[in-house]
């Protein structure tokens, strides 16, 4: 008889698949890729193209792993996330890639891509894209190597939402392309990578608010949303918003953002330690995200493209990984007509 295990809707603490990509320590505060701290992976790779390879492809043996008895499916403001599906969808024809450097090729063109400029020219695929979000303003190099930064730090976080859309569209042995489309599609809700433009609009709106504390204290009393806090693993600071408030101080001189995002955090853990003692809510990575995207000067309604173009590096990796080593993915509901009257 199956054994039936009644889990949180959520699937908090339920284990769903082994992986080698990341390791997440969410009481401690630490990230790893590949057993590798995230610091150092920062260190270690200047341009996010670089990471490819090592993230997407270490271990994967063939472009399609087989699967017994199936083969690859060839066969307002989300209008951005909506180009990107879109061109998403459209490399489903050149699917499946002769070999994996046609897969990096075609991953790494997808920002340049959605930016309408050609790469070649660029020392990187971070300032193609950045030159062609920002109408044609070639990024300086410290910009390059903050948008690098962020991309590499942010290309991969275990079974986030999205990741956990991707893996699910690979079990059922669907193509890379479509199955990349399902995470983006995961990706745009204001929870998840839709969250820096909340960030954005809340320091627009308390700019020239004097008492934070108290502005921020009526809003969560209102049952609003901090966005840019909390965190479904993490109790810490999450290390990425650590560092990439680094990555930020290196382009901060010319920038008063960077203050404002200083007080409005300093406030807002305040208010959240006040107002719910119960639950660690700690700066999680889209806050600083946002901060530095706005110091970038990338449009508000860019920024979960932006979170994505970086991601996509992950959902690769977890693609492979579910298609060589995992099971169709379907979990049961138990029926209950009570739900949601
Ligand atoms: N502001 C105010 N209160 C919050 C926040 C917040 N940012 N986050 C959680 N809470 C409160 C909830 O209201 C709840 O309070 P209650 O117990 O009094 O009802 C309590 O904390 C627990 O909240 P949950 O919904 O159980 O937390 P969950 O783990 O589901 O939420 C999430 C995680 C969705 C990230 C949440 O913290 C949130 O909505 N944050 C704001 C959006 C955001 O920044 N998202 C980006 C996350 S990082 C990423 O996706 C890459």
């Amino acid at each position: 008889m199956m054994m039936i295990i009644t889990v949180p809707a959520g699937l908090e603490g339920v284990v769903v698949a082994e992986t080698a990509i990341s390791l997440i320590d969410g009481e401690q505060g630490r990230l790893s890729y590949r057993g590798v701290d995230i610091q150092e992976v920062v260190n270690r790779f200047g341009r996010w193209e670089d990471l490819l390879p090592w993230l997407v492809l270490s271990q994967v043996t063939e472009v399609v792993p087989s699967c017994d008895g199936c083969r690859a499916g060839d066969g307002g403001t989300d209008e951005p996330m909506v180009r990107l599906i879109r061109l998403l969808i459209d490399g489903q024809s050149r699917w499946p890639f002769k070999d994996n450097g046609s897969e990096l090729t075609w991953l790494a063109s997808l920002p340049p891509r959605f930016a309408g400029v050609d790469p070649s020219g660029f020392s990187s695929v971070a300032a193609a894209y950045l030159t062609g979000i920002r109408g044609g303003r070639p990024p300086t190099a410290a910009e390059e190597r903050a948008l690098n930064a962020y991309w590499v730090m942010s290309a991969e976080h275990g079974l986030n939402a999205s990741t956990f859309a991707v893996r699910v569209a690979a079990s059922t042995a669907s193509s890379l392309p479509l199955a990349l489309a399902a995470g983006v599609a995961a990706l745009a809700g204001p929870l998840h990578g839709g969250a820096p433009e909340g960030v954005l609009a809340l320091l627009q709106e308390t700019q020239d608010v004097d008492d934070l504390d108290h502005y921020l204290t009526e809003k969560v009393l209102n049952g609003e949303r901090l966005m840019g806090f909390g965190h479904r693993v993490y109790r810490t600071r999450d290390p990425r918003a650590e560092a990439l408030s680094q990555v930020f101080r290196d382009l901060a001189s010319d920038h008063d953002v960077v203050d404002r995002a200083l007080r409005l955090e300093e406030s807002a853990l305040r208010v959240l330690g006040q107002q719910k003692p119960n639950r660690p809510l700690q700066t999680n990575v889209e806050y600083y995200a946002a901060v530095l995207m706005e110091a970038l000067g990338i449009a508000p309604e860019l920024c979960p493209v932006t979170f994505a173009c970086g991601r996509l590096a992950g959902y690769a990796a977890h693609y492979h990984e579910q298609r060589a080593t995992g099971r169709l993915i379907r979990p049961l509901a138990s029926y209950n007509p009570a739900v949601g009257q």
